[in-house]
C-alpha cells in the first residue's frame, strides 16, 4: 500500500516554531515515527513538505494513480486554499486531514477547513502523535474497504 503524506507551509519549522502550540518535535522526528508505524504495517510512505501552495496542488494532482491514500496537513492553506480543495475534488483520493493543534479551539479564522468535508476524517489536537493515529485509521479503512 502506498500512502502519501503532504505537509504544508511552516511545518518544516516544527520543533522551534511556537513550541507552546506545536510542541518540540521536529518534522523529521515525526516522519521517523510515522515511517516506523508504516514499516510495521507494510505501507510505503511518500513524505513531502512544501511552503508553496502551487507545489501542494501539484502534489495532490500527482496522487492519482500513485497513492492509495494520503495524510494531509495543509497548515494555513487548510483555511484559505480553494485551489487545494479543487485539486482534492479532481483527484478524489481518500485522505485524512491532520493538525497538530485542535483548530476548532483556536482563533476564528482557523476554525474553518476548506478540506475537511472531503476527508475521510480529521485528527486534530493530539500533537505529533496525530500523524500516527491518522495513518493507522487510514490504513485500517483502506484494508476494510
Ligand atoms: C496546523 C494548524 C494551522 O492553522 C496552522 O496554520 C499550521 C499548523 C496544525 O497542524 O495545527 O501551520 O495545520
Amino acid at each position: 500500500m502506498q500512502i502519501a503524506v503532504l505537509n504544508g507551509p511552516n511545518l518544516n519549522l516544527l520543533g522551534t516554531r511556537e513550541p507552546e502550540l506545536y510542541g518540540r518535535t521536529s518534522l523529521a522526528d515525526i516522519e521517523a515515527q510515522v515511517r516506523a508505524v508504516a514499516g510495521r504495517s507494510g505501507v510505503t510512505l511518500d513524505w513531502q513538505q512544501t511552503n508553496s501552495e502551487g507545489t501542494l496542488v501539484e502534489a495532490v494532482q500527482r496522487l492519482a494513480g500513485h497513492a492509495d491514500g494520503a495524510l494531509i496537513n495543509a497548515a494555513a492553506y487548510t483555511h484559505t486554499s480553494l485551489a487545494l480543495r479543487d485539486a482534492l475534488l479532481a483527484v478524489r483520493v481518500p485522505f485524512v486531514e491532520v493538525h497538530l493543534t485542535n483548530i476548532f479551539a483556536r482563533d476564528a479564522v482557523r476554525r474553518t477547513s476548506l478540506l475537511a468535508d472531503l476527508a475521510l476524517g480529521v485528527i486534530a489536537g493530539f500533537g505529533a502523535r496525530g500523524y500516527e493515529l491518522a495513518l493507522t485509521a487510514l490504513v485500517d479503512h483502506l484494508r476494510e474497504r
